[in-house]
């Protein structure tokens, strides 16, 4: 099965621990106050449903889906939307709910957009941070794990669409997934 070929990195327990911390933070930051969480379409779609119900405060979702590494597991530098929110953002605390920041051109082109668009206030939070493979100088309000250079899979995160489902977060063998 799949463990021959991938080794765990951040164990489902690890993860789901992590998951209620980030959670308690946003329900103490946010206290009092409603907020939009805007998930990045595909690979923040379990890491968001396992945090929205963390949360104790009123909240509302939506999706924006974003061009992504297509077949390659190395960003070809280009970002486009491929669909945008359908609610309006003005007035309205704002988070972005992402899976990974690598080289943080995905992060950047979306605050940058979403700033354009007035909102009250609009932070990031996102599971995993690859400092080192950074283009663009983006942090974020609130990040699970900080993680060195491999490529991961699982809870969310896909290589050519494969692999979302594992319930641990592993790395991808080099050889399965050099160019
Ligand atoms: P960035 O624009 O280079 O920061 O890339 C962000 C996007 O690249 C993430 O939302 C993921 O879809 C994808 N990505 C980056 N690193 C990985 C990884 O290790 N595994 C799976 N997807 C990744």
């Amino acid at each position: 099965m799949h463990k021959k070929r991938y080794k765990i990195l951040l164990s489902e327990a690890e993860i789901r621990d992590r998951v209620q911390e980030l959670a308690q933070d946003i329900n103490a930051d946010y206290s009092g106050e409603e907020l939009l969480v805007v998930g990045i379409l595909k690979g923040a779609f379990i890491f968001m449903s396992d945090l929205v119900r963390e949360l104790t405060i009123p909240i509302s979702v939506d999706f924006m889906d974003m061009s992504s590494y297509g077949a390659s597991t190395r960003s070809s530098g280009e970002v486009r939307i491929l669909k945008d929110l359908e609610t309006p953002i003005e007035g309205k605390n704002v988070i972005v709910v992402e899976d990974i920041v690598d080289t943080g051109l995905t992060l950047s082109y979306i605050a940058e957009l979403l700033h354009t668009r007035n909102p009250k206030s609009l932070r990031i939070c996102t599971l995993l941070d690859k400092p080192s493979r950074r283009k663009i100088d983006i942090t974020s309000d609130y990040c699970g794990f900080t993680i060195p250079d491999y490529f991961v899979v699982g809870y969310g995160l896909d290589y050519n669409e494969k692999h979302r489902n594992y319930r641990d977060i592993c790395i991808l063998e080099p050889t399965e997934h050099e160019d």
